[in-house]
């Protein structure tokens, strides 16, 4: 099963993913966690990703087809995947579709998180991230420990500062939104989720809406 988490900034699509990943037994992938890793890593699509990314702005998309087609591929994947933010563009819609079909998958649900921009603009505003495995936290400080014991310790992210979150909403407005419309058009099942709620309230609806 392969499942699309569509979601503006903050909506709590890595919270959730990692969380329906878990009850369905799959991986799960996010575009933001690898080229993370990359730029923590300093490799070259690190390097290229890292202005774009400080920012607010996408990155291009031949970068995240590249991603994609890579991820798409491990064995791990076989039983099915949650994509957490790895479709932003109508080309990258396309182009994930282009290599489903090619290993004879398809995307089975497009799941799509509805939240007010005052309520993501607060949760952004309160994040902190473990440095090591990028679980996200809310109350907790930046220097604080990772609950998880990897030697992790909590950071801001440097895009949560106030005016990368302005240029990520108007992205995901402006380039994101459409996906959704472009999945519509194409049949796929779209189900609407409300993401404000506790997160076991939040992954109940996600996984009633995904079949499970
Ligand atoms: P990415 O890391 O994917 O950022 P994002 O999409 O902006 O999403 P976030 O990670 O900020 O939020 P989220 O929805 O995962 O929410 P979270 O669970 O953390 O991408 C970063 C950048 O990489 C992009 O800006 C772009 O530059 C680039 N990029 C990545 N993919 C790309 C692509 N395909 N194409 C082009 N560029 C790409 O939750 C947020 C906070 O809320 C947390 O503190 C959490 O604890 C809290 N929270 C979660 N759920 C709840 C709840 N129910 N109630 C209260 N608080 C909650």
């Amino acid at each position: 099963m392969i499942v699309v988490l569509l979601g503006p900034p903050g909506a709590g699509k890595g919270t959730q993913g990692e969380r329906i990943a878990a009850h369905l037994g799959v991986p799960k992938i996010a575009t933001g966690d690898v080229l993370r890793a990359a730029v923590k890593a300093g490799t070259e699509l690190g390097l290229e990703a890292k202005g774009f990314m400080d920012r607010g702005d996408l990155v291009p998309d031949a970068v995240i087809l590249g991603i994609i087609k890579d991820a798409l591929a491990q064995p791990a994947q076989a039983k099915g995947v949650i994509l957490d933010g790895v479709v932003r563009t109508v080309p990258q819609a396309e182009g994930l579709a282009a290599v489903a079909r090619e290993l004879g998958k398809k995307v089975d649900v497009v799941l799509a998180f509805d939240i007010a921009d005052d309520a993501l603009i607060a949760r952004l505003s309160g994040r902190t991230m473990c440095d090591v495995c990028q679980t996200p936290y809310t109350g907790k400080n930046r220097g604080e420990k990772c609950a998880k014991n990897d030697g992790g310790t909590l950071v801001r992210r440097r895009d949560d500062e106030p005016d990368a979150i302005r240029t990520r909403l108007k992205a995901y407005r402006e380039q994101t939104a459409p996906v959704l419309d472009w999945y519509v058009a194409k049949g796929a099942q779209v189900a609407h989720l409300d993401a404000v709620g506790s997160v076991d309230d939040v992954l109940k609806r996600a996984l009633t809406a995904v079949g499970r």
